[in-house]
């Protein structure tokens, strides 16, 4: 039985560690996992209490656009509700995305190395991921891109920041591009970071989708809401992209838990500027350690960091395990001598700094 010959170029997704493995090959329960850009503070307890007096409907099915969870949204970010699309996770989005506007051989552009969903999907249904190196210090190349425009480009995908980089593209370099892009080709602008950014010189794309009906804005509840297990993302862009993606999405998408909690949260102001704040200072204080340590960095305006340990991160990944912690290493993602490790509470935090620090000893550096 031969599957459908796009699925012989890709393999499963690989995650970060689940915590549940690692207790389970470890026989311990002090497992830290900093490797999947969660939120090491958990969640606000509007979200769980939301789940709680939801519980009542769960025999029921959800209303399939979100239309309460859309309402608020929109009001929040200040566009129409009719411009948002709701998804399990902004994975499901990018997925619908491929899966509505994507013919055979059809071209998307993005950067070498971004978030692999982009590839996984453009592959799956039928085009052609064209990936651009990035300039040095791992930020998008975005004349580059440009200049890899084809016949038959259908899209182009900026993810800012970048994951795994963390790095961002400067605001006027994004607007420029924007500008210059052929309006047929859809520019795809993935901010599933955005609330942790914290430099006036970002690209507030949102002020743009009246100008550009080709612009799609990607954001999530997984990374600052601390909502990931609950899968909702959601895309901003031009009323006439979502009544198509409407078309190809999954029914129920977006589940009764999910859009109750993800209603709630957004009246936690308290929980999400706590969030910034505590990243800002781990982002700081793992910063510190790293020049100590004499390590480069990317720069980065996310809740993680890819930091060079000058020996393979493999084996920085394989016995930091052994203490009982998770990150992601480089080689993954083609940095073979860095690690990407999300930031995690003050705790987390020096316990990684202070086994990181043993295990580069050990090899000398
Ligand atoms: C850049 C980027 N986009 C999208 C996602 C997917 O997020 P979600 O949980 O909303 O599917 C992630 C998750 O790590 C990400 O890093």
């Amino acid at each position: 039985m031969q599957p459908r010959q796009q699925l012989r170029h890709i393999s499963m997704y690989s995650p970060g560690k689940p915590i549940e493995e690692l207790q389970r090959e470890l026989g311990i329960t002090n497992v830290i996992k900093m490797a999947s850009n969660e939120n090491p503070f958990g969640s606000s307890p509007l979200a769980r209490q939301a789940i709680t007096d939801e519980m009542e409907n769960m025999h029921l099915y959800p209303e399939i656009t979100a239309p309460v969870l859309a309402n608020k949204l929109a009001e929040r970010i200040g566009v129409s509700a009719n411009q948002l699309i709701l998804g399990n996770g902004s994975d499901e989005i990018i997925r619908m995305l491929t899966r509505t506007y994507l013919q055979d051989k059809d071209e998307v552009i993005m950067a070498s190395v971004t978030f692999p969903r982009y590839k996984t999907n453009v592959i799956i249904d039928g085009g052609v991921p064209v990936e651009v190196p990035m300039k040095k210090g791992g930020i998008h190349d975005l004349q580059a891109m440009e200049n890899a425009i084809a016949k038959n480009t259908k899209m182009i995908i900026v993810c800012n920041p970048n994951n795994p980089t963390g790095t961002m593209v400067p605001a006027h370099e994004l607007e420029a591009f924007i500008k210059r892009i052929p309006s047929h080709i859809l520019v795809i602008i993935d901010e599933a970071y955005y609330e942790y950014i914290r430099t006036s010189d970002y690209f507030q794309s949102i002020k743009f989708l009246d100008e550009y009906e080709n612009l799609i804005i990607l954001r999530t509840f997984s990374k600052i809401y601390g909502l990931a297990s609950l899968r909702v993302g959601y895309g901003i862009v031009h009323p006439v992209i979502v009544s198509e993606l409407l078309k190809s999405k999954e029914p129920f998408n977006v589940n009764r838990f999910a859009q109750a909690a993800a209603y709630a949260c957004l009246d936690d102001d308290a929980f999400k500027k706590e969030t910034q704040e505590q990243n800002n200072n781990g982002r700081l204080y793992l910063e510190d350690a790293f020049q100590r340590l004499g390590l480069s960095y990317f720069s980065t305006h996310t809740n993680f960091i890819m930091v060079d340990t000058n020996i393979p991160g493999e084996t920085i990944n394989d016995e930091l395990l052994k203490k009982g912690i998770i990150i992601r290493p480089g080689h993954l993602m083609g940095y073979p001598t860095m690690i990407r490790v999300t930031i995690g509470t003050e705790e987390e935090n020096r316990l990684f700094i202070d086994a990181l620090e043993e295990i580069l000893q050990r090899h000398g550096k």
